[in-house]
C-alpha cells in the first residue's frame, strides 16, 4: 500500500521536555487512521508533525515520498493545499469575521478565483456542515460548538486529499457530529485520506481503517480496522469495554 505521510524515528521536544520520542508510523494513501490515547500523550502533537506545522527535533517526515525538510516552494504549497487541519481548538483568527477567515485560504491557494466565486464555495462549504447563521462576524460571537463548523468548513474549502482531524466532534451537538461523520464518509469514498484524533468508540469503530495509540509521547500500540471490535489491547487502552 501507498504512504500518504510517513514519520520515521521522529521526536519533538518543547520547553525543554520530551514530547515526541523516536516515533515511526505510516499513513496509508486513502485510508483513515485514527490516532488514540490519554490525554497529554502527544495526539495533537502527532498529527501537527505529519503535517508539517510542526518541524522535529530529531527524525524525518515524508509527504507522498518527498522528505518535508526538503521541499522546494512549489512541493511545499502543494502539500499545504492538498492536506487540510481542522484544529482541536477550531483555531480561527480572532481579529477577522468568519467570511474572511474562510476567505482566506481560498486566495491563497486558489488567486484566479474572483470575490463572487470565493462567497459561492463559501456557501458552499457552509451549507454542507450546516452552518447557516451570519458570516460576517467574529469567531468569539459563536459557540464552541459553531466554531468547530466553521473549522471543518475551512478544511473542506480547497477539496484536500488528506485531512487532519483533531478532536473534530467535541463540542458539538449529535446531529451535528452526524452531518460531520456524513461528511467524512464521503470523502472516504472520493479516497480521501484521513488521519483523525477522537476519543468516540463509536466513530473510531465506525470510520477508522487503522488505529494507533500515542502515550507518553510514544506510539505503544497500532491494530487494523479487522481487529479493532474483538481487540483486547486496545480496550484496554481505551480503558472501556468495546461492546456493540
Ligand atoms: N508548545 C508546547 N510547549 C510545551 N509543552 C507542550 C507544547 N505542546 C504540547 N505540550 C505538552 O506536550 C504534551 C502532549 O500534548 P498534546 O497536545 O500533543 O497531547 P494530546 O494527546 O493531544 O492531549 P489531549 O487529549 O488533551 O488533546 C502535553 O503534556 C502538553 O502540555
Ligand atoms: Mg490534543
Amino acid at each position: 500500500m501507498v504512504n500518504v505521510v510517513e514519520l520515521k524515528e521522529v521526536s519533538f521536544s518543547a520547553q525543554d521536555k520530551n514530547i515526541i520520542q523516536g516515533v515511526s508510523v505510516e499513513f496509508t494513501a486513502g485510508k483513515t487512521t485514527a490516532i488514540i490515547g490519554p490525554s497529554g500523550g502527544g495526539k495533537s502533537t502527532v498529527l501537527k508533525l505529519s503535517a508539517g506545522l510542526l518541524v522535529p527535533d530529531q527524525g524525518e517526515v515524508y509527504y507522498k515520498n518527498k522528505n518535508v525538510a526538503y521541499m522546494n516552494r512549489t512541493e511545499n504549497l502543494d502539500f499545504r493545499r492538498e492536506g487540510a487541519f481542522v484544529f482541536q481548538d477550531s483555531a480561527l483568527w480572532a481579529n477577522q469575521d468568519l467570511f474572511q477567515i474562510l476567505e482566506l485560504p481560498l486566495k491563497i491557494h486558489f488567486p484566479q478565483m474572483n470575490r463572487k466565486e470565493r462567497a459561492q464555495r463559501i456557501k458552499e462549504v457552509t451549507m454542507e456542515v450546516g452552518y447557516r447563521k451570519d458570516l460576517a462576524i467574529r469567531p468569539s460571537r459563536l459557540s464552541m460548538g459553531e466554531q468547530k463548523l466553521i473549522a471543518f468548513a475551512r478544511a473542506l474549502l480547497c477539496t484536500p486529499e488528506l485531512l487532519y482531524l483533531d478532536e473534530w466532534t467535541e463540542s458539538l451537538d449529535e446531529s451535528a457530529a452526524e452531518r460531520l461523520i456524513r461528511i467524512v464518509r464521503k470523502k472516504q469514498k472520493e479516497g480521501v485520506s484521513i488521519l483523525f484524533v477522537s476519543h468516540d468508540m463509536r466513530i473510531i469503530k465506525d470510520l477508522a481503517d487503522f488505529v494507533i495509540v500515542i502515550s507518553d509521547g510514544k506510539l505503544v500500540y497500532s491494530t487494523t480496522k479487522e481487529r479493532i471490535a474483538n481487540d483486547s489491547e486496545l480496550s484496554d487502552y481505551l480503558g472501556m469495554e468495546m461492546t456493540e
